[in-house]
């Protein structure tokens, strides 16, 4: 599984490949990931930043990745994790050049830190090239690829209040559920088998995050996204509902520079773009 590190010695550089106009980008892009398991997409653990270490962010010394900003609970028997976000509206930061695209996901999970054989998640994804926005309903069994909700089934803009939720009903089965607490519209998707979920949860992690995710081989650049607040933050133990107090909070470094500030209350988690 070396490739998945590879991402990390060319983490920042700017990608030709997005030198499509955004919409036909994303188009293509929704298209790749609706007609294939094996996409180009993919949320990760956590990394040290600039490294191709894994970060394990149970230790306190391991207060930033490349990758991550938000909160993670670490114990045993999670296997329920929801909150709710209101859809950021995106923006290129301020440096950087305008013509490329930027993007991030905010998701719920779980594993991935202290457990890295696999993570259960959930969330949408939002991007910004110049003035355009674009947003996508994904959910993803680590180490496969994200997939795309289909449009039909939930469609996000920026403002939409939107429930995220994992429910890992063993350690090779769940459910991502996307619900628009406006219309009560619900996109699930049932994970079911070996094939769909290729790695075993431990159940060891619950988190709330915000990921500069990988794409092909590299991280996207990161996009200014304001805030996101993770509203009614919850996690079960096996029926033993938390909100995130005792978390171990996680911050995005990249190039020396840290991107996000991360913090929580006790029913939500605040990830602040800096
Ligand atoms: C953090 O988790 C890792 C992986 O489970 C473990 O090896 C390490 O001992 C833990 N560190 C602390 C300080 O608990
Ligand atoms: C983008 O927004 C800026 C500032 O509002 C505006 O001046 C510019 O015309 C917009 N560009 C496009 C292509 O809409
Ligand atoms: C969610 O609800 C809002 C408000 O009714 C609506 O404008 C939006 O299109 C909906 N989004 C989704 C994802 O269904
Ligand atoms: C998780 O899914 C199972 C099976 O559908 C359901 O019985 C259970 O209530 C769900 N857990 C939670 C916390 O909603
Ligand atoms: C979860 O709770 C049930 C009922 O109390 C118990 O039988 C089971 O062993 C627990 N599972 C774990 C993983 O703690």
């Amino acid at each position: 599984m070396k490739f998945y590190y590879s991402f990390l010695s060319s983490s920042l550089l700017v990608s030709s490949a997005l030198a499509t106009p955004l919409t036909t980008h994303r188009r293509g892009r929704y298209e790749a990931r609706r007609l294939s398991h094996f996409n180009n997409h993919q949320s990760h653990p956590p990394y040290k930043p600039d490294t191709d270490e894994r970060a394990f962010l149970n230790r306190s010394n391991e207060r930033y990745t490349s990758n991550w900003a938000g909160a993670v609970l670490t114990g045993t028997g999670y296997n329920f994790v929801t909150a709710e976000i209101i859809v950021p509206t995106p923006k290129p930061p301020s440096r950087g050049p305008s013509t490329d695209e930027y993007c991030a996901s905010a998701w719920v999970g779980i594993d991935g830190d202290t457990c890295s054989s696999a993570i259960l998640q959930t969330g949408i994804e939002f991007c910004a090239r110049g003035n355009s926005t674009s947003y996508d309903a994904w959910f993803e069994w680590y180490p496969a690829y994200s997939r795309s909700f289909l449009p039909s089934d939930i469609t996000i803009s920026a403002g939409d209040r939107i429930k995220m939720t994992v429910n890992a009903t063993s350690k090779r089965s769940g459910m991502a559920i996307l619900e628009n607490i406006s219309t009560r519209q619900v996109a699930s998707h049932t994970f079911k088998n070996h094939f769909e979920a290729p790695g075993e949860l431990c159940e060891y992690n619950a988190e709330w995050i915000v990921e500069d995710f990988v794409e092909s081989t590299f991280l996207v650049p990161f996009v200014d996204f304001g805030q996101v607040t993770f509203a009614k933050a919850q996690a079960s133990r096996n029926g033993t509902v938390s909100g995130p107090i005792g978390s171990n909070l996680v911050d995005i470094k990249q190039n020396g520079v840290v991107l996000t500030s991360s913090s929580f209350t006790s029913d939500s988690v605040i990830v602040k773009h800096t």
